[in-house]
């Protein structure tokens, strides 16, 4: 069996060394019944009125993750910190999987995340809607309904399993035919950004786009990155200082690029992307989007094109990475695949008998986690890790990146074991983890879509070729979801049929 890289080796995550977290301070031995006061939570070295600015000096965004790690490391389960007091929020950390079934329990009919009014300012400089994502409150509601009765629904989400397996055949065909000496694909990182691309163009707009038999154009390419930028862009805009407000040029590129994808989704697509469309489906998307005002449309489209490109090309990347480094865990799942190829065809609803496919995923997820964890701007008081904290308050659950290789929860925590999910689960790892897709209400609405890409690719690939790496091993970095740091360059083995 292949451990999964863990960066520093035995003992250590992501990069750092994994201390026990403070004795007595777990939140199983913490009596809520007399809650201690939230002035009272650790809290890192602050100055009177610089709050920690200062310890963001030389800060790397992309080593965002690693920063949280080591203060729950020196603070225990529980910390608070307000970067600069009167301009940053104060936020609570906490990664105790008790708190975590704490904000489960508040049922919040319209939760909030962190704002996001850096871009709801990006989007409505140019006369943009700020987008569901960035919008709180009624009027998040009524977006969210329209969107969820057709995202949600698992039935119109199958409609597209059809064509979400011919873009993945259709990869796998672009591979054969770009592989070099070494059974790579040059610049493999953009080839998935053509799948992650055309895979979402066909729920999104409802039309294949070509990318993956013809030259990218410009247009294209200009999407893409922008869809990637536009995330990276985020990290300093959400976790630092509110320059933006003060300094527009900060904000400027990131209107820039939503600007342009806004030209080039909705001025015209076929022009834009140089070929024929190809419409696909057109069943219940777009009459759907059609029921909300014009500029609430463009701002859906936008955001459902924005948010499901480098979501599943990070997704995939990581999973392709754990059956490469575990080639026994590769042949069951290509086994399976065979199994079920000689009597079922590829739907949506047929995909989900794949066990042992999706206990990959999910193993794939724990190891390498896509996001943080699961962040609210709580509704009312709650006793978190025996602290009361106030209503209002915004508390991010770091229980991905805390718990995920954490023995208290998982078995050889190090190991990529997608057996672990086919058996009944260790109740005390329920809670561990949020997953990849936050939780209640305000879940990410692309999930199931995401999944159904997921599932397709893989199929598709291990069906026609063993998949290898021999590349510098991968680690997260952070770039508001999390990335790959290494790119992506696996090797193909084409298989005999
Ligand atoms: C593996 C892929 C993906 C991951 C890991 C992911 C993750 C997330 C997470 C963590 C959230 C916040 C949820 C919360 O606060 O509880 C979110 C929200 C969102 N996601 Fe995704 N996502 C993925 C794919 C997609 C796709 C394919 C789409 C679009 C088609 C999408 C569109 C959105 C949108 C629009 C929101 C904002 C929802 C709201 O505020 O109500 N995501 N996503």
């Amino acid at each position: 069996m292949h451990r999964i890289v863990n960066q520093l080796g035995k003992g250590s995550y992501n990069g750092i060394n994994r201390l026990p977290v403070r004795r007595g301070q777990t939140a199983t031995h913490i009596q809520d019944l007399e809650p201690k006061p939230f002035s009272a939570i650790p809290e890192p070295r602050k100055l009177p009125l610089l709050g920690t600015a200062f310890d963001y000096r030389k800060f790397e965004p992309k080593q965002f993750h690693k920063r949280v790690l080591k203060r729950h490391q020196e603070l225990g389960p529980i910390y608070k910190e307000t970067v600069l007091p009167g301009m940053t929020p104060t936020i609570v950390f906490t990664s105790s999987s008790d708190d975590l079934q704490k904000m489960l329990k508040i049922h919040a009919s319209m939760p909030q995340r962190g704002e996001m009014k850096f871009l709801k300012k990006a989007r409505e400089s140019f006369g943009f809607h700020g987008g569901v994502a960035s919008v709180n409150g009624e009027e998040w509601y009524k977006m969210r309904k329209q969107i969820n009765e057709h995202f949600l629904n698992t039935e119109s989400v199958w409609t597209y399993a059809k064509e979400h397996y011919e873009v993945s055949k259709d990869f796998a065909d672009f591979i054969q035919n770009n592989l070099n000496e070494e059974n790579e694909v040059p610049d493999f990182r953009l080839a998935m950004q053509r799948w992650a691309f055309e895979a979402a163009c066909v729920f999104v707009l409802e039309t294949r786009c070509g990318t993956l038999s013809g030259e990218v154009t410009e247009n294209v390419k200009v999407i893409i990155d922008s869809t990637s930028d536009i995330l990276v862009g985020f990290v300093p805009l959400f976790f630092g200082l509110p320059l933006w407000k003060y300094f527009p040029p900060k904000i400027l590129r990131l209107s820039k690029r939503q600007y342009l994808i806004k030209c080039l989704l909705f001025e015209d697509i076929e022009k834009t992307c140089s070929m024929k469309r190809t419409p696909v489906i057109y069943q219940g998307w777009r009459k759907l989007c059609m029921k909300v005002p014009l500029l609430q449309q463009e701002s859906i489209l936008a955001d459902f094109l924005g948010g499901g490109i480098v979501t599943t090309q990070h997704a995939a990347a990581f999973a392709l990475y754990c059956l490469a480094n575990n080639p026994e865990k590769q042949e069951v799942l290509r086994k399976e695949i065979k199994e079920f190829k000689k009597k079922d065809n590829i739907s949506g609803k047929t995909l989900q008998g794949l066990k042992y496919l999706h206990a990959c995923v999910r193993e794939t997820q724990r190891l390498f986690p896509l996001t943080l964890g699961f962040s609210r701007i709580i509704p009312k008081d709650l006793i978190l890790s025996g602290y009361l904290v106030p209503k209002d308050t915004l508390v991010l659950n770091v229980g991905n990146i805390m718990n995920n290789r954490d023995e208290r929860f998982f078995k050889d925590p190090d190991e990529f074991l997608p057996e672990r999910w086919l058996t009944s689960r260790e109740p005390s790892s329920r809670f561990a983890m949020s997953g990849s897709f936050g939780q209640g209400p305000r879940m990410c609405p692309g999930r199931r879509f995401a999944m159904q890409e997921l599932n397709c690719l893989l199929v598709a690939l291990l069906d026609k070729f063993h998949i290898e790496y021999h590349h510098k091993p991968f680690e997260l970095e952070f770039q508001a979801l999390f990335a790959p740091s290494e790119d992506p360059q696996f090797t193909f083995i084409p298989l005999e049929k």
